[in-house]
């Protein structure tokens, strides 16, 4: 990555309506609490196109709107061989959408790809799929994704600082 420009990470789930919306959101907020907009561009996509176009599930709205997070704009979309290029980062929710991941990239493919929270914290844990469980499931599903997300974060800053000098 070039000095003075964005890192760019692509938050992977199955949907694109529960895990991943929530992933974008969350480091978003924790990208504009730190003014880091500048060094940071985000976004999210599922392995699957069965939503593409729909605004994320009701419950992950809810949850991120319970904690001061607005997820209504957002719209899901299925990953692209472009996606490969255009991110530094893609990072899958869990160890099937890796292994999707890792399936669809083309050779030579710029992007590294791992998984959210095993990138982030050093401990391989998937992020569950919530969608076919209750409410209860999405509050669980924010916890993790905002710790993970704080991880994500700082290690993320320290690399660009080691980049810098
Ligand atoms: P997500 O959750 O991957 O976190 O967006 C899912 C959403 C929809 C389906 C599966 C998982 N689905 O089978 O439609």
């Amino acid at each position: 990555m070039m000095q003075n420009e964005r890192m760019s990470i692509l938050f992977v789930c199955l949907g694109n309506i529960c895990r991943s919306p929530l992933a974008e959101g969350v480091f978003r907020d924790i990208v504009e609490a730190h003014g880091a907009q500048e060094r940071f561009f985000v976004d999210s996509a599922g392995t699957g196109n069965w939503h593409q176009g729909k605004p994320p599930d009701r419950r992950s709205v809810d949850v991120a709107g319970r904690h001061g997070i607005d997820l209504t704009g957002l719209r899901a979309r299925q990953v692209t061989h472009q996606d490969f290029e255009r991110f530094d980062l893609l990072l899958g929710m869990d160890s099937d959408n890796v292994a999707t991941l890792a399936a669809l990239a083309p050779p030579g493919r710029r992007g590294r790809l791992a998984q959210f929270h095993e990138f982030s914290t050093g401990v391989p844990r998937d992020v569950p799929d919530p969608y076919y469980g209750n409410e209860d499931g999405f509050e669980a599903v924010y916890r993790m994704i905002r710790a993970s997300a704080g991880s994500l974060f700082e290690k993320l800053e320290a690399e660009t600082r080691g980049v810098s000098g």
